[in-house]
């Protein structure tokens, strides 16, 4: 097909440059945000009187028809015709005829697209809000099943101090209100309307930029021209906000890696969850976690190309920009997906009470709380800290841990050792002591909990009010 900028041209495009300088394999899934923005940008050439009503119902007419051919699958794209823009426009003016043609006045594809891309953003980060709150409320679940879940918690993978799997778990759904923060303001970043910008610097037609961001439901419009047709920002805010919650699934991935080793044995994923072995037949493997760590890679290696492709832009489009999309959409998918299969994966595993406790009280995870013991008795840390090394070393020596030594015995570290000490040392009264504000005690993960109930209430309606703008 004629290419719709052709009049200056005197030979058809070669066919690699198509095919290298088209962006329609990708960019078609823009077509619903490229349509819905024709249609007010139409309106509004309407309303302004730069084209008639008459044209203006007819441009809408024809678009509607064009969107629900591509949903129902009817429409072909062609190549040739590069982007949705172009495929959209072409098509239009194919089957409406010159109306059509009145449809790019005042634009450009550089503020076309931008304004798809700011309206794609604005669905996306809803989409990926409420997966997130999803994910959140399937560790919520979680955690309060596993109030009394003893386990070690871990410093330098070595066994640190008894902490409950719900302690654990919530340290991942704080983690995550932080994500849900993040998307609020990669949502502040889009939610600002840039048609009207033209190609770089606005129209000498009486356009209204404020009636299509009306329509569209966008709280601002762009200040500048030129800002507003180069402007990449909220697309490496998502890819940045993306990478931190890949980042924190991965680290959970990676815990869920160890664990469900035979070493750990803490959990047992469901076996709708783990693949096995080609060649081993005893293997359960799991892939998933593993995958959603790798592909952590993927999505910071989108970040970083998106930063090195704007770095040395010059102002103000540039088709670079065109190099905005793949890796975004490719972060989109990899970020919902990944929020989808591991909610489910975490809600069907089952977790070894046994194991878990186990590991804390055949341990010294019990020593730091033996410490605070003698503190208690008005012992200062640093000496107290040096007496229970003295004791654990002991203890090593006998073959034996910190409960198993005799009062007697105790009492040559320390004439302040009475025999509640081995209450002290219990990981259940261990836990159930450390109640500092945002301790593991089981009174504290309660109120926690309430907390963070009231959290995910509060996002829920943050993402209704994005809902409504969109
Ligand atoms: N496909 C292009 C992109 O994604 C649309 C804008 C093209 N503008 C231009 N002047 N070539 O950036």
């Amino acid at each position: 097909m004629a290419k719709l900028w052709g009049g200056r041209f005197s030979k058809d495009t070669n066919a690699l440059v198509d095919a290298f300088n088209a962006s329609i394999e990708y960019d078609k899934r823009l077509y619903h945000e490229d349509i819905r923005g024709s249609i007010a940008h139409a309106h509004m050439l309407a309303k302004t009187g730069i084209i008639s009503q008459q044209d203006g119902d007819a441009i809408v007419k024809g678009l509607e028809k064009i969107l629900a051919d591509i949903k129902a699958g009817k429409f072909k794209f062609d190549v040739g015709l590069e982007d949705i823009h172009m495929n959209v426009e072409a098509r239009l003016t194919e089957a409406i005829g010159k109306p059509g043609e009145r449809l790019h006045t005042a634009r450009s594809r550089n503020d076309q697209v931008a304004l798809d891309m700011h309206m794609y953003m604005k669905k996306t980060v809803t989409e990926v809000m409420e997966l997130l709150i999803a994910f959140e409320e399937a560790l919520l679940t979680l955690a309060k099943k596993h109030q009394k879940t003893l386990m070690p918690g871990y410093t330098h993978l070595q066994r640190a101090q008894p902490i409950t799997f719900a302690h654990h778990l919530l340290a991942y759904f704080n983690m995550l209100t932080r994500d849900f923060k993040r998307l609020e303001g990669v949502w502040e970043g889009a939610d600002i309307m840039p048609l009207g910008a033209g190609a770089i610097a606005g129209t000498t037609l009486p356009i209204d930029r404020f009636q299509v961001a009306k329509e569209l439901n966008f709280s601002q419009v762009y200040g500048n021209s030129m800002d507003a047709v180069s402007d990449r920002d909220y697309v490496l805010d998502f890819l940045s906000a993306g990478s931190l919650l890949m980042m924190h699934m991965s680290r959970l991935s990676e815990e869920l890696c160890l664990w469900s080793s035979t070493e750990f044995g803490f959990i047992e994923l469901d076996d709708g969850f783990a693949t096995g072995s080609s060649m081993m037949p005893q293997k359960k493997n799991p892939d998933i976690s593993e995958l959603v760590r790798g592909k952590t890679g993927r999505v910071y290696g989108h970040l970083m190309a998106l930063m090195t492709t704007l770095k040395g832009l010059p102002l103000a489009y540039n088709k670079d920009l065109q190099e905005d999309k793949e890796g975004f959409f490719d972060a989109v998918d990899t970020v919902k997906f990944s929020l989808t299969v591991y909610r489910d994966m975490l809600l069907t595993m089952r977790v070894n009470k046994e194991k878990m406790a186990a590991a804390v009280h055949k341990d010294f995870s019990n020593a730091t709380d033996l410490a605070d013991y003698l503190v208690k008795k008005g012992f200062p840390f640093r000496e107290a800290h040096s007496v229970v090394g003295k004791c654990v070393a002991y203890a090593i020596e006998q073959g034996k841990f910190l409960p198993e030594i005799s009062l007697a015995e105790y009492k040559k570290f320390s004439p302040l050792f009475e025999a509640d000490l081995l209450e002290a040392l219990k990981p259940e009264n261990c836990v159930a002591a450390r109640t500092s504000y945002g301790g593991p005690a089981y009174s504290q993960t309660a109120k926690q909990l309430v907390l963070d109930k009231k959290i995910v209430s509060d996002q829920k309606k943050v993402l209704k009010k994005k809902l409504k703008k969109l």
